[in-house]
């Protein structure tokens, strides 16, 4: 199951991913919100963190305008390993390298076309494991420290 969630000025682009993700058979929760009345990211970046935190999830997609305000809330969510993506290069190294559970998009910065580039790129890498496992588990320890 994927968690996703923006806030208005990522829910078009929010709309086309479902739209994609079911023509691929995927399974997603949406976290709202659901409409284009004005709305605010944290609300949205936090649930979706907490649904993957959790476990109630496996990955999390959030959009908001520029991808950053979602991305930043996702990721004070501990256990939240978000990344703000804009090529699919990014997307794929975050998977392997960073293990990232949620991706963030910008929805007034990327195109459509690409946006779906980027998810299919980030659902279909996996995590390369080794030594970017021990950096991790660094990651974790910082959010011990808080
Ligand atoms: C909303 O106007 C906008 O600030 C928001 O979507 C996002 O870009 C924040 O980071």
């Amino acid at each position: 199951m994927l968690a996703i969630g923006s806030d208005h000025g990522g829910y078009a682009l929010k709309q086309a991913v479902m739209k994609h993700l079911s023509e691929r058979g995927i399974e997603y929760r949406d976290f709202g919100t659901y409409s284009e009345e004005s709305c605010d990211y944290p609300d949205f970046g936090e649930a979706v963190g907490r649904a993957v935190a959790s476990g109630e999830c496996e990955r999390g997609i959030v959009i908001c305008g520029t991808g950053i305000g979602i991305s930043i809330a996702a990721n004070k969510v501990r256990g939240v390993r978000c990344a703000l993506c804009g090529d699919c290069f990014s997307a794929e190294m975050t998977r392997r390298h960073n293990d990232a559970n949620v991706l963030a998009m910008g929805a007034r910065v990327l195109g459509e076309g690409l946006a779906l580039k980027i998810v299919d790129t980030f659902l279909d890498t996996g995590f390369d494991g080794g030594r970017h496992a021990r950096r991790i588990a660094k990651l974790a320890e910082i959010e011990q420290r808080g």
